[in-house]
């Protein structure tokens, strides 16, 4: 398998997804999409020394003629509020950006997150490139076209759907890459092989080992086997007012242990992890799918070294009540996203409260 890829998502707003290593040294393809002459390149505190200076070198060499500005966001979650996005729509104002700019987010989900949404933004929208740094990002956040900052009330409530123009997955960006955050963002590609296709859930199991070492091809091939699915449900469904939640399994329950936990116990993708294993025991408990099929899931989320169930300490009940609020939930009551078996998902509405606490004591 050759070491790059590319996948195309179709749909009213077509781009191409670009994975493999080297790419953020690639001047010429980073600038193929840079329309106008101005760049605002935005990054955060930890990526921004690791790889900012590379890329506008890199850019700047195959568009001389451009000006680049840099906008560096403080590292983590807490960045992405609207003082944040304000910030950045003031260093697009400093760099005089036309309506052919372009912002370049330069790291993991929050810089992809709040620079696509002052990108969605500026002028009533300019372009944005996606450079994830983060696997997280690369098959999840960076795809797709979802922006959007926190509220103190909660995550993601102010954004817009705005899809990149191309996103550029430089899977040599992965070697420094904390081994906890590799495994996090292998939770989010196991996801698409329990929701979609089972095939490929075989195939990462058989390859956790070249994965957790970081094999250029394996993660190429993973990274873009999962972009594949996300292409093809947000194709069918840019807006999510159907397939595309399915990206969601795991993440009713995911979300409700990171709030429990105040986003201060496991990362999201562990959080998802153990979110899929509890949304499989659900489907079980009601009579969708086999108890075999959600110890098949967890046996290989467990090959990972992925948690797979609840941490001591967090009370049901209360993991219940962060489910009734959440943002996704409707007035017809618990909506869970669950599945027939491995690689069948769908979303099941109207899921009774006491089959969510058996599954949430039994683990
Ligand atoms: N992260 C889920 C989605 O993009 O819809």
């Amino acid at each position: 398998m050759s070491a790059r890829q590319r996948i195309d998502v179709g749909g009213a707003a077509p781009y191409a997804i670009h994975i493999g290593p080297g790419l953020l040294a690639d001047g010429e393809a980073l600038a193929a999409p840079l329309r106008g002459r101005q760049a605002l390149l935005v990054s955060d505190s930890h990526v921004a020394p690791l790889h900012a200076d590379a890329v506008r070198g890199a850019l700047l060499a195959a568009r001389p003629d451009a000006r680049i500005d840099t906008f560096v966001l403080p590292a983590g979650e807490a960045a992405k509020t609207l003082a944040g996005f304000g910030d950045a729509i003031a260093a697009l104002a400093a760099l005089g950006a036309t309506r052919d700019a372009c912002v370049y987010a330069l790291g993991g989900g929050v810089v992809g997150d709040l620079a696509g949404f002052a990108a969605a933004c500026w002028m009533r929208g300019i372009d944005c490139v996606q450079l994830p740094t983060s696997l997280l990002a690369m098959v999840d956040s960076s795809v797709g076209g979802k922006t959007a900052v926190d509220l103190p009330l909660g995550k993601n409530l102010v954004g817009a759907f705005h899809p990149p123009r191309a996103v550029f997955a430089d899977t040599a960006v992965l070697r420094s890459l904390p081994d906890r955050e590799l495994r996090a963002g292998l939770a989010e590609v196991l996801k698409y092989g329990a929701i979609a296709d089972a095939g490929f859930l075989d195939w990462l199991s058989g390859r956790a080992g070249a994965l957790l070492e970081r094999e250029d091809a394996a993660l190429a091939g993973a990274i873009a086997r999962s972009c594949a699915h996300k292409a093809a449900i947000v194709e069918r469904d840019p807006f999510e007012h159907g397939e595309r939640a399915l990206l969601n399994f795991g993440h009713t329950f995911g979300h409700a242990i990171e709030t429990a936990q105040a986003y201060d116990g496991l990362n999201h993708g562990e959080a998802v992890a153990v979110g899929m294993v509890l949304a499989a025991r659900l489907s079980a408990r009601l009579g969708h799918a086999s108890e075999a099929d959600a110890d098949r899931l967890q046996a290989v989320l467990e090959r990972f070294g992925l948690p797979v169930a609840l941490p001591a300490g967090l009370d049901p009940d209360a993991l219940l009540a962060h489910m009734r609020l959440d943002k996704k939930a409707q007035a017809s009551g618990l909506r869970f996203v669950l599945w027939d078996g491995i690689g069948r998902a769908r979303v099941v509405a109207g899921v009774p409260a006491d089959a969510v606490l058996a599954v949430l004591r039994g683990a």
